[in-house]
């Protein structure tokens, strides 16, 4: 695997292959990596043949008040577990050389990100947006492959693409779990061993909220009432947000939507701000 730092090298080692008409497969990630990312780089080596993977913890997609400083990182580990996957090109720039002094343009996805995860974390999306279409315009891959675990992430990446007309296949691909159902992410590092016991309750919420929908129980508000039942049931003071919306509009629903439905939330556990989806 070879470590490419700069921005003009990327790209042209990309074209490189796009002139041999070989297919790149990309998965843009933050880094302290876990079976979920390594989920989607199997995913890109099995549909292309070249898979780049991208490791950068962009801090415009973090809010003053947010967790910049502190998000774990291993580069070394996750140099190794790149290796071991067969990952052919790592990029991993700067943030000087993303961000240099005269930047100002980003890219917002208006409606999408005004809900959810954007009414708590108002400038996130606009962070997310811009810094992919760079690593897409850096990387040149055809094909891009996206955790649901971050279902808005998912749904607003795909949105930009479409409406402005990135010829690049948005791939999506399942949540990946602990086995007690914990939804993996880089953010878990951060619990206490009591917390990780809690954490646990997203998924049982969810799964609460699966078992009433596969009873024909499509009242929201009651679905809500018995998946925060299920969250207090952990001694969690804090549930941030449950929403059941439409898949593509994530505008709240009333009735659930057989097929077109998203299940979200953010709860804290502590101090930590774990998100956790369902899609119907
Ligand atoms: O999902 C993530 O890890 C990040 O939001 C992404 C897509 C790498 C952009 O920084």
């Amino acid at each position: 695997m070879r470590i490419i730092y700069e921005q003009k090298e990327m790209q042209g080692i990309a074209d490189k292959y796009r002139n041999w008409d070989k297919t790149i497969g990309f998965v843009a990630t933050m880094g302290y990596l876990h079976e979920g990312h390594l989920s989607l780089i199997r995913e890109a080596k099995k549909d292309n043949d070249v898979v780049f993977v991208s490791i950068f913890v962009n801090p415009t997609q973090f809010s003053p008040d947010e967790d910049l400083d502190k998000y774990p990182r291993d580069f070394k580990r996750d140099e190794e577990m790149l290796k071991k996957e067969g990952v052919d090109f790592l990029f991993y720039p700067t943030v000087e050389t993303m961000y240099p002094k005269n930047f100002q343009t980003y890219i917002n996805v208006e409606e999408l990100t005004k809900v959810l995860e954007g009414q708590s974390r108002p400038t996130h999306f606009r962070g997310v947006t811009t810094i992919v279409a760079k690593l897409f315009n850096i990387t040149k891959p055809h094909k891009a492959y996206f955790g649901q675990k971050d279902a808005q992430q998912l749904i607003v990446i795909k949105r930009m693409v479409e409406d402005l007309n990135i010829d690049i296949e948005i791939v999506g691909m399942p949540i990946v779990r602990e086995n007690d159902g914990l939804a993996m992410s880089s953010r878990n590092k951060y619990l206490s061993d009591k917390e990780r016991e809690q954490a646990v309750c997203l998924h049982q919420a969810l799964e609460k909220a699966k078992e009433m929908i596969d009873a024909g129980n499509y009242d929201v508000q009651k679905i809500k009432q018995e998946m925060e039942k299920v969250i207090y049931n952990y001694s969690i003071p804090k549930i941030d947000y449950i929403s059941i919306s439409n898949l593509t509009t994530l505008q709240e629903l009333s009735q659930v939507e057989p097929s077109n439905t998203l299940i979200s939330m953010a709860v804290f556990i502590g101090k930590t701000r774990l998100i956790d989806n369902l899609w119907i």
